[in-house]
């Protein structure tokens, strides 16, 4: 730290997930403010004309206009790095802004990105669409599948994107070994730690370059706010992430900021609480005749059970997808807008993260925007319901869904 650099809270160098997720941001101002304090501003006075240049050029941190620098949102920001162990963090107006923003700074015209064909459907069509028409293309591949993540490399390849586990199906990718391809080729990895956050898994430690996060998931955990974030290298914000939000503007703003920041102050215990309870709602469905698969990564059923219990710090996650029994695609929708309907305390939304249980369809909702073939590549049929289960009464939670399901 120079004397011209943002102070730091004086934290011991080996302060814990716990500590940090309380405690990191930044020193409190002259004021002495206990709870971290909401920098309603747009922008920033400085005490001259020298020192607005220094600032400008870079040759002074200081915060400026809050397009790209806030103190609030900086909290956010070195709150969420330190919990993800990454060196540095920017936060965005959303997570597919964190997504946007990764692609506008590391990628150009003629790169090549290799994604998962399970990842979350905005993200597919994000990839595959938007940027295919810049001239970025994307290859998808198996999400489980590590032999092709590695024939799909190209010598263009820059960039590979994975998430995990993923929205709704909860497949888990292995991220040591995406790392190990992404680096021999050359080319970065890039994980969505969406579902597990770093209360469960750091990607970074595993081998990745670059975290994502939607932050209106469990980063803020009461659904509140919509916000994103990148966590990476200080040189990649520096040299290419802030050069492109300067310009894109897909900024977070500091109110969703400081709600996050307090989010994440409860986001470990939250977070492994919800996870304890969606188990026992996953056993439960088990035992359910109506019921004919259902996917939690601690289910020792689950294919990648023994992956995700190594990368997950032995937790599962706070997701459970069911489907629901049907003789064809349509009495599967059906049952499966049953069991919904019938429910009176989750949540009908597509949203996830939150407190309360939210229960959805994937196939009309949050994947609606696929096409068919996009849909069953990725595994969402018509009787597969998502579950993002809250901190409500795991028995309660049990009668409400059961209320709908068939007769077995
Ligand atoms: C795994 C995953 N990544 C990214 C996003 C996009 O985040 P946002 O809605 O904050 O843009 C979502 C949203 O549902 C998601 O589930």
């Amino acid at each position: 730290m120079t004397d011209k650099s943002i102070p730091r809270v004086n934290l011991p160098s080996d302060a814990r997930l716990d500590t940090l997720a309380v405690r990191e941001g930044l020193p409190p101002s002259q004021w002495g403010e206990h709870s971290e304090a909401l920098f309603l501003t747009s922008s920033f006075v400085h005490p001259n004309a020298a020192t607005a240049a220094a600032r400008f050029a870079n040759e002074e941190e200081a915060f400026i206009y809050s397009r790209f620098t806030n103190p609030t949102v900086t909290m956010m920001e070195r709150r969420l790095a330190a919990l993800e162990g990454a060196q540095a963090c920017i936060a965005t107006a959303s997570g597919m802004g964190a997504i946007t923003l990764l692609v506008l700074g590391l990628l150009k015209a003629g790169d090549h990105v290799v994604c998962s064909h399970s990842v979350f459907g905005s993200t597919i069509k994000l990839l595959g669409g938007e940027f295919a028409k810049f001239g970025v293309q994307t290859s998808f591949v198996s999400q489980t599948d590590v032999a092709q993540w590695r024939a799909a490399v190209r010598p263009n390849t820059r960039l590979l994107f994975a998430e995990s586990p993923t929205n709704p199906l909860t497949e888990v990718c292995d991220i040591e070994a995406l790392a190990r391809i992404a680096h021999d080729a050359g080319a970065l990895l890039a994980v969505d730690n969406c579902f597990c956050t770093p209360a469960l898994q750091r990607p970074i430690a595993l081998g990745a370059d670059v975290v994502i996060h939607s932050g209106t998931k469990y980063l803020d955990g009461q659904g509140r706010v919509i916000a994103g974030a990148i966590c990476c290298s200080q040189a990649m914000i520096d040299e290419k992430l802030m050069p492109a939000m300067r310009s894109v503007g897909i900024t977070l703003s500091p109110f969703n900021a400081w709600v996050v920041l307090k989010g994440l102050e409860t986001l470990s215990i939250r977070v492994r609480e919800q996870s304890a309870r969606a188990l026992q709602l996953a056993h439960w469905l088990e035992g359910q005749g109506a019921v004919e698969r259902v996917f939690h990564p601690a289910l020792p059923s689950h294919p990648q059970h023994e992956l995700a219990m190594r990368q997950q710090a032995g937790i599962g996650g706070p997701v459970v997808a069911f489907v629901v029994r049907g003789r064809d695609a349509a009495q599967s929708r059906a049952n499966a807008f049953a069991v919904i309907d019938a429910t009176r305390i989750c949540s009908i939304t597509a949203n996830l993260g939150d407190t309360k249980t939210t229960i959805t369809h994937p196939s009309s909702t949050t994947h609606g925007r696929l096409t068919e073939d996009q849909r069953l590549a990725a595994g969402i049929t018509q009787g597969l319901i998502r579950l993002a289960v809250g901190l409500e009464d795991p028995d309660d939670l049990k009668a409400d869904l059961a209320r709908g399901l068939p007769p077995a």
